[in-house]
């Protein structure tokens, strides 16, 4: 298919199948299942916007009783990533004590995600810990540790099953890399 942006008509090819992604899932989510006692609140702290669909269709596997709080970080303009990372909502009240697990939807430069462990220390979490489903580990700038990880890909820009270009496509039910021409 072809995707608008900025004028021009971009290629996107598919690089994770929709089924391959309901594979996935249940295996992560066992991965975390595994880590965590099913008797204690997990709070999973959910990036809005790209992470919904992830985290929603993640959750649903989870044994513990979770809670899901929502945080909005601002970076990307297009397909380029900002230096300055904004806290678009404040961080949640209710993380004193509890298990925390951020779920991202991908970590590209690394940036966000050091920014937001960094607002996190400020408060006194049980534990903090990142699942995200995309990984670029060749763009990370910061250094950030993925605990949970449902995919590793490499440097290029990927729409679909959550992730926006200008804000569109999140509604595609698979990821797909952008193909950008080369003059
Ligand atoms: P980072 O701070 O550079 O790690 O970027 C984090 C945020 O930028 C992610 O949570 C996404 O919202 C966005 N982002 C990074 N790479 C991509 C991509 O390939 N497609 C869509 N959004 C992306
Ligand atoms: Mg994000």
């Amino acid at each position: 298919m072809k995707v608008k942006h900025k004028g021009k008509e971009l290629d996107v090819t598919p690089l994770i199948s929709e089924e391959k992604i309901r594979e996935r899932l249940p295996r992560l989510a066992e991965e975390i299942n595994a880590a965590y006692p099913h008797d204690e609140v997990l709070v999973l702290l959910i990036v809005l916007k790209g992470s919904v669909i992830f985290a929603s269709d993640l959750s649903r596997y989870l044994k513990m009783p979770t809670e899901m709080e929502f945080i909005r970080l601002k970076s990307y303009e297009g397909m380029e990533s900002t230096r300055k990372i904004e806290l678009l909502m404040p961080i949640p009240p209710n993380l004193e004590n509890k298990n925390v697990l951020i779920v991202e939807d991908i970590v590209d430069t690394g940036r966000s995600l050091a920014f937001l462990r960094q607002e996190l220390r400020k408060i006194q979490t049980r534990s903090v810990r990142l699942c995200s489903l995309l990984n670029k580990p060749e763009a990370h700038e910061d250094p950030v540790h993925v605990d949970f990880e449902g995919f590793s890909i490499g440097k290029n820009f990927v729409i679909g099953y959550g992730l926006d270009l200008d804000g569109k496509y999140r509604n595609l039910p698979y990821i797909g890399e952008v193909r950008v021409p080369r003059f």
